[in-house]
């Protein structure tokens, strides 16, 4: 049995329990909030074994294999180091931290302490995107020539809130342009230009940024994250033989259409629990085999993803204190 720890109890943390629930081989060991009240709260609705009114007493409990951080974006850099040096594997929500120099120090830190460390990146698990893959790989749509990707929703303006506060590592890039970002670096690779337009909000991030990526060998992403409005939430992805459109909201859909010869034909790829399940099963798997790090998402991947939010931060003139 893999026993995990979660740190910070909001949102995510509640949907992650969920789906550890369903894990075989995964118990939810112990949880930590600021608040020792909240953290009560939550155990025993998710039936953890231990609570903490801080995240420093949960890296000390020896019962945790493995802590998930779950917290805002700019606490992950610290928290992961924190978890690392108490001698925990982690592994931590998206965007991974803040900047390439962050991200770097928490990978050379997991080396060097032999530790396991991912990026809960849920997106890459998910039986669609092992199936987007796959039927790539296969040649089904050829060669992928572009991808239209976006991710909008009309966020709550609270400036207090995690979404619009520069200083949690706010903005529509980092919280959600980093899906469809990530989608054509799993699919296209690193680009060779990028290009990008944001309208910035008053809080100092942005709340719509809009991305243009081009390729070496001609291929192009389009890509969109808005706190601005509804949109499809949707990714097109066009090969010289074919196409695949993977159903709203893309990033955790659960089905996909492929397009060929003038045929369309629906796959349904439903996921378990909430879809936490697949990363969850992941860290569970790499964790037996004793490895410190996923092939699936791997530091690389997680270096080369924050280089690209970077250049793009860059681009639109994001930046963090
Ligand atoms: N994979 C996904 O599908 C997904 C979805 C949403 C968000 N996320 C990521 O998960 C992380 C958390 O997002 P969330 O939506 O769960 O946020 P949330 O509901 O605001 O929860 C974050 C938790 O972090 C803790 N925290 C510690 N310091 C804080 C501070 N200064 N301000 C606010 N909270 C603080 C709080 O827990 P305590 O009060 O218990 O200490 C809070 O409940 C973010 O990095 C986000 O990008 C991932």
């Amino acid at each position: 049995m893999i026993r995990f720890g979660i740190i910070g109890l909001g949102k995510i943390a509640g949907r992650f329990a969920e789906d550890l629930a369903l894990h075989p081989e995964a118990s939810l060991q112990a949880v930590a909030s600021r608040s020792t009240k909240k953290a009560r709260a939550f155990a025993k609705q998710y039936e953890a074994v231990s609570h903490y009114g801080s995240y420093d007493a949960l890296f000390k409990d020896s019962e945790v294999d493995v802590v998930y951080v779950a917290t805002p974006n700019h606490l992950h850099y610290q928290q992961t180091m924190d978890a690392l040096e108490a001698g925990k594997h982690v592994i931590c929500e998206k965007p991974f931290a803040l900047d390439a120099t962050q991200v770097k120090k928490m990978i050379n830190k997991a080396k060097a302490e032999q530790l396991f460390l991912m990026e809960a990146l849920w997106t890459r698990f998910i039986p669609a995107t092992e199936k987007v893959l796959e039927l790539i790989g296969q040649g089904v749509i050829g060669q992928p020539v572009s991808i239209r990707a976006d991710f909008g929703f009309p966020a709550s303006q609270d400036p207090n809130g995690r979404l619009f506060n520069r200083s949690l590592g706010g903005g529509s890039l980092m919280d959600i342009g980093i899906y469809p970002l990530y989608l054509s670096y799993l699919l296209l690779g690193r680009p060779e230009a990028i290009d990008a337009e944001a309208t910035m909000h008053y809080t100092g991030v942005d709340s719509h940024c809009h991305m243009e990526l081009s390729y070496d060998e001609g291929q192009s992403a389009i890509l969109e994250s808005t706190f601005l409005e509804t949109t499809p939430t949707e990714a097109i992805i066009e090969g010289t033989e074919g196409g695949i459109y993977m159903h709203p909201r893309f990033h955790h859909c659960q089905a996909i259409s492929i397009e060929k010869n003038g045929t369309l034909e629906t796959l349904e790829l439903p996921y378990m629990g909430r879809g936490y399940y697949h990363e969850i099963d992941e860290v569970v798997s790499c964790l037996k085999a004793g490895k410190i790090q996923s092939e699936k998402m791997a530091h690389k991947h997680s270096m080369d993803l924050i280089s690209l939010l970077d250049a793009v931060r860059s681009l639109i003139d994001l930046r963090f204190d």
